[in-house]
């Protein structure tokens, strides 16, 4: 089945597939220094939660690998400011803070251990490449899990994109369902276009169909109707960053989703990697929300379908742990109570999952 590639480590630098043209065009860009990978992250080139975290790791390793250091100490300085930098990009997916993180714990060992710039620089490069070769084992890892709690027919519902272009694997809560769908489940995907920046419409659609998975796309205000009519088995979406109580932040719309799904007594279900967890944070009070442009709610695609007024523009909400039936991550299923089930999946050996 086909999975997209939204980025690759290469010979002659990070390529990175541009997912604001897609349906449209499959352009990709080759950069070759971190300021490059920065700016892609900013403008959505590359997007979702752990394709993020994916990019700033190899942002950090080319940065290193580009840097005119002659020395362990100009390196150390030139290193912090690679880390801020592409630190600085988006501020809620806790996945891009967590790779610079494990960068940042890499280099420190490195240069503990020795002042061999060329062995450091090569040394990082492995190391990013092994983040994006891990969140491919994770993915699946997840959806094989999560599969079990999709019905064995019918329709489920998605929101944003939380793909193969989100993760750089399988997707996770499109993980999910892709092998949900190859164990033979008949699944039909509904796929809420999500505005403002439609990644529902223009990616999960994309995505979706390309894998020969059958869907629907629908408009979000279509949401209540269908959880209320359509049959809808499950919800299945991703997660930007997850607070130690379980209440999750992922793209605005997923928790008035969640809400309908209550009411209507559909499960609603996060699927995403235990680098989405931020344990260091109580609740979902304390995650911060991304404000992105106004254009991308008066514009679609630099076509103003909007006067000149405000528009309000955050780009994620936070759906409260109360509404989320299970969490699906690559070492097993957290349920309610989630202060307890999250910290214990934590510090937990990964679990095999069942086939
Ligand atoms: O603004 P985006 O496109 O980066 O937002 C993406 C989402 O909200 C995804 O659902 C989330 O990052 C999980 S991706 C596996």
């Amino acid at each position: 089945m086909y999975v997209a590639q939204p980025i690759e480590w290469t010979e002659q630098g990070v390529v990175i597939l541009d997912q604001r043209r897609l349906p449209a065009e499959e352009i990709s860009h080759t950069y070759t220094d971190y300021q490059g990978v920065a700016k892609a992250i900013r403008e959505m080139v590359i997007r979702g939660a752990p394709a993020i975290g994916v990019a700033a790791a190899m942002g950090v390793a080319i940065g290193v690998q580009k840097s005119a250091a002659k020395s362990i100490e100009e390196l150390k300085a030139e290193f912090g400011v690679i880390c801020e930098t592409l630190a600085k990009t988006r501020p809620t997916a806790v996945d891009l803070f967590w790779a610079l993180e494990r960068m940042k714990q890499r280099f420190a060992e490195l240069t503990k251990e020795s002042a061999d710039l060329a062995r450091i620089r090569q040394a990082l490069v492995t190391e990013a490449k092994e983040v994006h070769a891990e969140k491919k084992a994770t993915d699946e890892a997840i959806g094989r899990f999560g599969a079990e709690y999709m019905p064995r027919e019918g329709q489920v519902m998605t929101q944003c994109n939380a793909g193969a272009l989100a993760t750089a694997g399988i997707g996770t809560a499109l993980g999910v369902i892709r092998v949900a769908y190859e164990q033979g489940r008949r699944i039909h995907v509904l796929v809420p276009e999500t505005r403002p920046y439609l990644q529902g419409a223009r990616l999960t659609a994309w995505e979706l169909h390309r894998g020969g998975i059958p869907l629907t796309l629908i408009t979000d205000n279509m949401v209540g109707h269908f959880l209320k009519t359509g049959k809808v088995g499950a919800i299945v979406t991703g997660a930007d960053r997850i607070a130690a109580n379980g209440d999750t932040a992922n793209k605005i719309g997923t928790y008035q989703i969640a809400v309908l799904a209550k009411e209507n007594n559909v499960p609603f279900y996060i699927a995403a990697p235990i680098s989405t967890f931020d344990l260091s944070i109580a609740s979902g009070e304390q995650i911060p929300i991304e404000e992105r442009s106004a254009e991308e709610v008066t514009h679609i695609q630099g076509v103003r379908i909007a006067p000149d007024v405000p528009a309000a523009r955050p780009a994620f909400d936070v759906t409260p742990s109360r509404y989320i039936a299970a969490i699906f991550t690559e070492r097993g299923v957290a349920k309610a109570p989630y202060t307890e089930s999250l910290r214990k999946l934590a510090g937990s050996v990964p679990a095999k999952a069942a086939n």
